[in-house]
């Protein structure tokens, strides 16, 4: 029984390590040229192979990263469980991330940084964190490990989910009604949605309406959910005051793309929260653990959902 990796020889040197330790009774391998085809039951990738019908005994089909929008469900049989990554790493970085981005924004970074540009020497008000709300669109393991880190802040909290979820100190919504009283409300918002069809095109011209006059938007989910457009009209228009964005459609931009250099934009290059091997090994070896003692992988996807 084989587990083929296909992923970068940096992460391939900790998995296999990991594997030979914790799980010597699965081959690892790294060359799908060489593998035996009838041999592998695991499968780690990025993109869903051409050829994925060869491995006619394929029982779990990983996600390197957190996300499975890349992957065509389709493609893949309907006996392979699809699994996302589920692992701490990628859960510290997105508390990181979000943080920081929360309290550039709070603290209105991208405005000190244009006065900078423009040598000037001038305190724009501050408002406490007590009075600036936050929402989050999504209440997955991401949304609630940021929301989670953010506590001790004090800002006022709020979370949006598609069903109802209770989280302590959070002031959860959920469904369409939800979204509209949560974004009324959203000072910050924060979005940590996957991408299905359901939230391409989400943060749009008629959501940024729905916002306070003057909010700002953290962008860490997938560049289509995001119009662009929208984006730059919402912040020339002062409907928005700052964004956040770690994620666009395309990645990466075009070098003329206005997002690039608006003045009201700090742009990342989709580094939010990347897989950590070592962590990363140990949450896949677990997996495979579980899926063999007859329990459900973590982070097993539910396709009809489309994560
Ligand atoms: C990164 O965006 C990931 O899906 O892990």
């Amino acid at each position: 029984m084989t587990f083929l990796f296909n992923s970068d020889a940096r992460r391939a040197a900790i998995f296999a390590d990991a594997f030979t330790q914790d799980l010597p009774d699965v081959a690892f391998a790294t060359d799908a040229a060489t593998v035996d085809p009838n041999a592998v039951r695991y499968l780690i990738t990025w993109t869903v192979p051409d050829n994925l019908a060869r491995y006619n005994n394929l029982e779990i089909l990983f996600s390197i990263g957190a996300g499975v929008d890349q992957f065509r469900f389709d493609a893949v049989p309907a006996t392979v469980k699809i699994v996302r990554m589920v692992e701490e790493g990628i859960v510290r970085m997105m508390q990181e991330y979000v943080t920081l981005a929360v309290l550039a924004l709070h603290r209105n970074l991208p405005a000190y940084l244009a006065q900078q540009r423009a040598g000037e020497w001038l305190d724009i008000p501050q408002i406490q964190a007590g009075s600036r709300r936050i929402g989050v669109l999504g209440l997955g393991q991401l949304g609630q490990a940021v929301l989670e880190r953010l506590k001790p802040f004090g800002f006022p909290l709020a979370g949006w989910s598609r069903s109802p979820r209770q989280i302590d100190g959070v002031t959860c919504h959920h469904g369409e009604v939800g979204l509209e009283a949560m974004l009324a409300a959203s000072d910050i918002l924060i979005c940590l949605l996957p991408l299905t069809e359901d939230t391409r095109g989400f943060l749009n011209a008629g959501l940024f309406a729905k916002l306070p006059q003057g909010a700002a938007l953290v962008h860490t989910g997938r560049g289509p959910q995001l119009d662009h457009q929208a984006l730059v009209a919402a912040l020339d228009s002062g409907q928005l005051s700052a964004a956040m964005i770690d994620v666009t459609d395309p990645e990466p931009l075009p070098p003329d793309h206005p997002l690039w250099s608006h003045p009201k934009i700090i742009l990342t290059p989709h580094v939010a929260s990347v897989t950590q091997p070592v962590t990363a090994a140990r949450a896949v070896i677990d997996n495979i653990r579980r899926h063999r003692a007859g329990l459900e992988p973590i982070g097993l996807v539910d396709r009809s959902r489309g994560y």
